[in-house]
């Protein structure tokens, strides 16, 4: 295998913005995936280093930070600090989690810059940006809002209109404004670097294209189409107040992309953590570069990144990038501004202890191929059904069995079945299949396989029933648990990357003190005839109904929220005068017919005692009301519109009514009868 000719692995997890928690999403597409990977290295004995740590730059943050009242530093010393404090609670085995503001990685990406600049790696550009003659500053695109050309929402942002999901430039917008100040901006002209892609185009075709065909097919297929689509030059510096400044002459007001900045955070916590040795994992070619991100991230890993440290020439590139897709939640992209997302500070508390149930759901239903869903239901599905009823079952029986005829003292092992043997080798065919699977960063499949281990064992149990043979062979069933309790080893070598907690543990009941390692898997005489276990304890628990309806009903809690603030939202019309408010002729009419248009689902056809003789008017409420409830009410209508061909009917205006934060319709009426044809003022 290829791998055998490296000599140390370095695994890097995607820098996650400090603007906010980590979630669930985080979890399963990039640090669970990789703390698996390195906790396996480690096992193996081998060399590799985990880095992590929190990305602090750019704009969104910036804007946050505004947008609370606060500095930037504020807004990322606190969410850096559960951020990393949650990893922890999870068992997230960083090396070093540092943050790119930290002191070093300042120095560090500032001599990245200067070495490019010097080398004559980065082109100089003037181009017109909108800038704010109020702030005096120019305006990243996220700054400036106005009217989205496609779809004419008004709240569409300079680089996207979140209503129609359109990519636009700041210039694309309709009747731009400035988000600090409220002004129109002005165009202007400013300078800034950029590394000229379509330099390095032809390299990473071969080195990609060719040269990592291994490469999993939604990360190759990505860098595929970029390809194919020909790179551009790419700014690598703003104009803007927040981030690392950039360390050249005449450069005032400007700072380092957030995306030049961030990936260079990798080595500068390298550096943090290894100031000694940190060049033998970032510059020797027997070290092994893995970058373990989402999907949003595969462009800036496998092409910028690459080309930024090919640029600076002393580097080594990634060997894989095993990207994941994304996970969803209850059939929603999970998103950290709608707070639809399982945050993981807020699963640590609520589930004291439980961080292995997350670990394994996560991973049995990681989106390494597709998007995946994580619900509630199939999460306890998962814990019942399979943490408890097969790996938790099988261990507390063979260890409750060994204390109540062995007193905890591991029996001896007489001679073997036929059915022994066969378990055996079932057993032990586990190592070679759950080394590939994990060597490939199959995480699901590796999962599924150490699963089947204990499936093995609560066969071999359920099969030989050693409790029905206790009054007439105690030898065999001697033999019976030893071969039992020797899975039960297995399973703590097996688990240790997915489910740590659950491992150690596993290992206290064995009354284990060190763990066996890699190696050792498979085997069958982990623990020693006479070995006294430890106490047994319930692995897993049982999650009841009210636990998960709780949480389901918290994600409910959430979504009316967020309809309800969609409607608080909607801004206020543009001021009108007085005159253009006494045009309106609106007038109280009672219900004198009412009934469905036929062939309209959503049209009732209304006959109104006016005062004057009587109108016809159509609307379009039929999906909130039956035609009967209406009949004898009074109903506000606007009295002087032309009318309306609806359905073949002429409306003569139209009836008021409130929309609810549901979007349910309810009639506007007066609060007491009044005669037909009052003004309402
Ligand atoms: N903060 C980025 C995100 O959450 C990821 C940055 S990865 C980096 O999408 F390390 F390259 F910075
Ligand atoms: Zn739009």
């Amino acid at each position: 295998m290829k791998d055998q000719q490296f000599k140390r692995t370095l695994i890097t997890t995607a820098l996650p913005y400090a603007n906010g928690p980590v979630h669930i999403g985080h979890l399963a597409g990039v640090y669970v995936p990789a703390d698996i990977y390195a906790r396996y290295l480690r096992l193996r004995g081998r060399d590799c280093l985990l880095i992590g740590g929190s990305d602090e730059h750019g704009v969104p943050i910036a804007l946050k930070a505004k947008a609370e009242g606060c500095s930037p530093q504020e807004v990322v010393d606190r969410y850096h600090n559960i951020i990393k404090k949650s990893f922890e609670g999870l068992g997230i085995s960083f090396d070093i989690y540092s943050r790119t503001t930290s002191e070093m990685h300042r120095q560090t990406a500032s001599e990245f810059f200067r070495k490019l600049y010097e080398k004559g790696e980065f082109v100089e550009q003037t181009s017109e940006q909108y800038y704010d003659e109020e702030a005096k500053q120019f305006l990243a695109d996220r700054y400036i809002t106005g009217t989205c050309p496609h779809c004419s929402n008004e709240r569409a942002y300079g680089d996207q209109c979140e209503a129609c999901g359109t990519s636009l430039n700041a210039t694309d917008l309709i009747n731009p404004r400035s988000a600090i100040s409220g002004s129109a901006p002005v165009l202007r002209e400013t300078k800034h670097w950029y590394l000229p892609l379509d330099k390095h185009e032809a390299f990473l075709k071969e080195w990609i294209l060719e040269g990592h065909k291994e490469w999993k097919s939604n990360v190759y297929g990505q860098c595929k189409s970029w390809l194919d689509m020909g790179l551009q030059p790419r700014a690598v510096s703003r104009d803007l107040d927040w981030g690392i400044p950039v360390p050249v002459e005449g450069a005032e007001g400007k700072v380092l992309y957030v995306w030049f900045d961030a990936p260079i955070g990798y080595i500068s916590n390298t550096k943090e953590l290894c100031p000694e040795t940190w060049e033998t994992w970032w510059k020797s070619e027997d070290t092994r570069l893995l970058h373990f991100i989402g999907k949003d991230n595969i462009v800036f890993h496998c092409i910028v990144f690459p080309a930024m440290l090919r640029a600076e020439g002393s580097f080594i590139l990634p060997e894989n990038v095993p990207a994941n897709e994304f996970l969803n939640l209850e059939g929603d992209k999970i998103s950290t501004s709608r707070n639809w997302a399982v945050w993981l500070h807020e699963y640590l508390e609520e589930f004291p202890g439980k961080q292995d149930v997350l670990r394994y759901v996560l991973t049995a239903n990681a989106p390494e191929t597709k998007d995946n869903d994580f619900t509630w239901r199939d999460f306890q599905a998962r814990n019942n059904n399979e943490l408890v009823a097969i790996f938790g079952n099988f261990v507390n029986r063979a260890l409750v069995l060994t204390h109540k005829y062995f007193e905890g003292v591991v029996p001896s092992r007489g001679e073997l079945t036929d059915y022994d043997r066969q378990t055996i080798e079932e057993f032990a065919a586990v190592k070679a299949t759950l080394e590939h699977q994990l060597e490939t960063f199959h995480f699901r499949e590796a999962l599924k396989e150490a699963m089947n281990l204990a499936r093995i064992g609560n066969k071999y149990l359920a099969d030989t029933e050693p409790w029905k043979l206790a009054k007439t062979d105690m030898p065999r069933v001697a033999s019976i648990l030893n071969l039992a309790l020797q899975i039960t080893a297995n399973l703590a070598i097996a688990f240790e990357p997915f489910l740590p907690f659950s491992a150690t543990k596993l290992m206290a009941m064995l009354s284990v003190e060190a763990p066996f390692g890699w190696d050792r898997l498979g085997s069958t005489d982990l623990l020693p005839e006479g070995h006294r276990l430890g106490t047994p304890e319930l692995l897993f628990e049982k999650l009841e109904d009210n636990v998960i309806e709780a949480q389901i009903q918290k994600l409910q809690a959430t979504k009316k929220a967020n309809e309800q603030a969609a409607h608080r939202a909607e801004p206020i019309a543009a001021p009108i005068d007085f005159e253009d408010f006494l045009k309106l002729d609106i007038r109280v009419g009672t219900v004198l017919e009412c009934e469905k248009v036929p062939k309209a689902d959503k049209l009732l056809r209304f006959r109104i005692d006016d005062g004057l003789g009587g109108r016809t008017i159509v609307s379009g409420i039929a999906k909130h009301y039956q035609p009967e409830e209406l009949v004898g009410k009074q109903v506000c209508f606007i009295a002087n519109l032309p009318p309306r061909k609806l359905k073949g009917i002429d409306s003569e205006g139209m009836i008021l009514s409130a929309e609810g934060a549901d979007g349910a319709l309810k009639v506007v009426m007066p609060s007491a009868d009044v005669a037909p044809g009052s003004q309402v003022k």
